[in-house]
């Protein structure tokens, strides 16, 4: 199998810039907050790290439910929970986004500060006059959590289970497990990362169903009941599938994935570029490059705050790295948004809404030990475990480009691309189970618009 990976073996256990450890929920950070913000004269080149003042601006904003925010003079934005990992509130043409505030002791001890965050960027939505700002929640304030981020043995190493396989065959039928050789003897770690990094585990989201409106019932009622990127009247717009390696950057891939698709969507395939997810994994201050990141703010806010560039301008090497000061043509979203308005409101119907009229869309799911052993069919989690491998449940970003029902059982499953390799799953592909929000994977769907 042409599978390359890169191994890495010391990064670990090295937490210096991982994934950051937050563990705040849409009830923490709802409530009154306090913005102090530094001077509007910055652009996106604006460090933010150490932001100690002076102070110019101090805004007033209350996050309302479900994603209203509002501020002292009664203007209206909104606002949407970034994962568990910190909030945007978009308000007066102004877009702020921070990550909570968190310390980590760096012996798993981590602890989560929800009313408070770390130095952000706020910008006008032109993306101009950056600003630096720090925050505080007024009321109702949140209490610091205390969590124990679970580490696992150094040098743990992979091994294919033959009965963990033979089980998962005998259990059901949907889908059919198989071994990767070229797992065998991989640190555990590796294994991990592939499958989105330790640091990915987020607690599942707020459901805050509307259900579908009387228009997007209307449409769907009118909508294919099945849909393939990769063969729409006999064309392909789905770029082809990579490999990630040993890097956590599957974040980076789903998000570069979705606008190479949906460049050649928007250019009737007459542009087809390759972006380059090195560019992320190095240089994006929105995500933890190989230790993880997510998809809203790569696809989305980096797309839009800075471009993402092509391939041959930063190549992919699998590896954290100074960020390449060469200058390149750079791409950028217009807009970006979680599907359903915001963190909470996603659903099957308006993800195939989003998906066929605009491209694929990035979604994330639950990786289980099973996942691993996937080699055709339609996925869902058996509940088995492997005898040997410990394991840690995480959050794996992927890019959904089509949708569909097995004919014989009825059972109706998404076709998400992976980056594992075009010698993993259904050449590089995989099906899940759809209309039960799998693993989770109806629930953070993100789309962003490329211009092309
Ligand atoms: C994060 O917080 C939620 C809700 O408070 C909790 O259920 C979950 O276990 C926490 N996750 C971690 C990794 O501590
Ligand atoms: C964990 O970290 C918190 C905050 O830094 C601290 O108050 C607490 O004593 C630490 N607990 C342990 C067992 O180290
Ligand atoms: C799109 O490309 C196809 C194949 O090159 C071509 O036949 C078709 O006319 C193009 N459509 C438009 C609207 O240009």
């Amino acid at each position: 199998m042409s599978v390359l990976y890169v191994i890495v073996l010391c990064i670990f256990f090295s937490y210096a810039a991982a994934d950051t450890p937050a563990n705040c929920t849409y009830e923490d950070i709802r409530g009154v907050w306090n913005f102090y913000e530094g001077e509007r004269s910055g652009s996106n080149d604006i460090d933010c790290t150490n932001f100690d003042g002076p102070i110019v601006n101090t805004l007033k904003i209350e996050l309302l439910f479900p994603n209203v925010a509002v501020d002292e003079l009664g203007n209206k934005g909104y606002w949407t929970i970034v994962y568990n990992q910190g909030f945007e509130v978009v308000i007066n043409y102004r877009k702020f986004f921070a990550f909570s505030k968190y310390t980590d002791d760096g012996h798993g001890n981590v602890t989560s500060y929800c009313d408070s965050i770390l130095a952000g960027w706020s910008h006008d939505v032109l993306g101009k006059n950056w600003a630096c700002y720090t925050g505080k929640k007024v009321a109702p304030t949140s209490g610091i959590k205390v969590h124990y981020e679970k580490r696992l043995v150094e040098g743990a190493i992979f091994r294919q289970d033959k009965n963990f396989i033979r089980q998962i065959n005998k259990v059901q039928k949907s889908w059919v497990a198989t071994a990767y050789p070229e797992l065998e003897g991989l640190p555990v770690a590796t294994i991990l990362n592939r499958n989105g990094g330790i640091k990915s585990r987020i607690h599942r989201s707020p459901k805050i169903g509307f259900g579908a409106s009387e228009v997007s019932k209307s449409l769907l009622s009118r909508w294919p009941e099945q849909f393939d990127w990769r063969d729409v009247n006999g064309v392909n717009y789905v770029s082809p599938v990579r490999n990630q390696g040993s890097c956590g950057s599957c974040f980076a891939f789903s998000s570069m994935g979705m606008l190479e698709s949906r460049l050649r969507i928007a250019t009737n395939n007459s542009v087809q570029v390759t972006f380059a997810p090195q560019d992320v994994v190095s240089c994006s201050e929105y995500s933890q490059g190989c230790e993880g990141g997510f998809p809203y703010l790569v696809a989305g806010k980096y797309a839009q705050d800075f471009g993402v560039v092509p391939e041959d301008c930063n190549p992919y090497t699998g590896k954290d790295g100074k960020c390449s000061e060469k200058e390149c043509k750079r791409y950028y979203v217009a807009d970006y948004k979680y599907i359903g308005g915001f963190y909470g409101a996603c659903n099957e119907d308006l993800m195939k809404l989003e998906l066929v009229a605009n491209g694929p869309i990035v979604v994330s799911f639950e990786v289980y030990p099973d996942f691993q052993q996937y080699k055709g069919g339609i996925y869902h989690y058996t509940g088995l475990q492997s005898g040997f491998n410990p394991f840690l449940i995480t959050n794996h970003a992927v890019l959904a480009v089509g949708y569909g029902t097995e004919p014989k059982t009825g059972e109706k499953f998404w076709i998400v691309k992976n980056s594992w390799g075009e010698g993993w799953g259904e050449n590089g592909f995989f099906r899940i189970r759809r209309g039960t929000d799998e693993c989770n994977i109806e629930s953070i769907a993100v789309a962003a618009k490329i211009i092309p």
